[in-house]
């Protein structure tokens, strides 16, 4: 098939959806620690990665890739991170450095998309982060109109270099998120919202 078919299974799909807009209207991250079991199953998460994967990405370079943490992996993950802690910060008490052991058995499913951007290429490496921010908000999307709940954080460990070369990252490959999913414990709130009026201009062109 070419690679610009829309594949068959879409059908007689019909994108406009007012379902969809008031998803986007409305979605909220839900905070990591009200991140319950159950997780998504693992068909589910393979079409949250799926989806995830399905976004804008100049090149078709596919400059990103994947790393689940489930089950008993999370703690062990847990340990590293914990050791990282206390190395850096010799001073914290046992019950912070239990913080971050138990930072990913938050929500039974973390994923780290990883930003891996290609170099010999002429497509802007910066295009190729972006891309893999929209990785992460496609998944929170897809999460949530699963009936999940998620959050894309990076928190200390994203950046620090132990942590990152314990997860096998190359030289030039960044954390673009670890976007937590699980099962919403606790009712939301909406936020702040900026305002729109703030955030647009209208450009003139002839103004001078
Ligand atoms: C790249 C990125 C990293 C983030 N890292 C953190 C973080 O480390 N800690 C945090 O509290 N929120 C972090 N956030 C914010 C939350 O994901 C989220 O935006 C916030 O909880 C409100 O989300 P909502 O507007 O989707 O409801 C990050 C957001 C982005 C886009």
């Amino acid at each position: 098939m070419d690679s610009n078919q829309i594949p068959p299974e879409s059908g007689a799909f019909n994108p406009q959806s007012s379902e969809t807009l008031q998803l986007l209207r409305s979605r909220r991250s839900v905070v990591a620690k009200s991140l319950g079991a159950p997780g998504p199953s693992e068909p589910e998460l393979k079409e949250i990665l799926s989806i995830g994967a399905r976004v804008p990405d100049h090149g078709k370079l596919a400059p990103w890739r994947f790393v689940i943490f489930d089950g008993d992996a999370r703690r062990t993950f847990g340990k590293k991170l914990a050791a990282v802690f206390a190395e850096d910060e010799p001073a914290a008490d046992a019950e912070r450095v239990a913080y971050e052991a138990n930072r990913f058995m938050r929500a039974p499913i973390v994923v780290a998309v990883v930003s891996s951007p290609k170099t010999d290429c002429p497509i802007p490496v910066w295009e190729q982060h972006l891309s893999a921010a929209a990785v992460c908000q496609n998944m929170l999307i897809a999460a949530t109109a699963m009936g999940y709940g998620a959050q894309w954080l990076t928190e200390w460990y994203a950046y620090h270099s132990k942590v990152t070369e314990h997860m096998g990252l190359s030289g030039n490959e960044r954390i673009a998120g670890f976007v937590y999913i699980g099962t919403t414990q606790a009712p939301l709130k909406e936020r702040v919202r900026p305002e729109l009026d703030r955030l647009v201009t209208r450009w003139i062109k002839n103004a001078d």
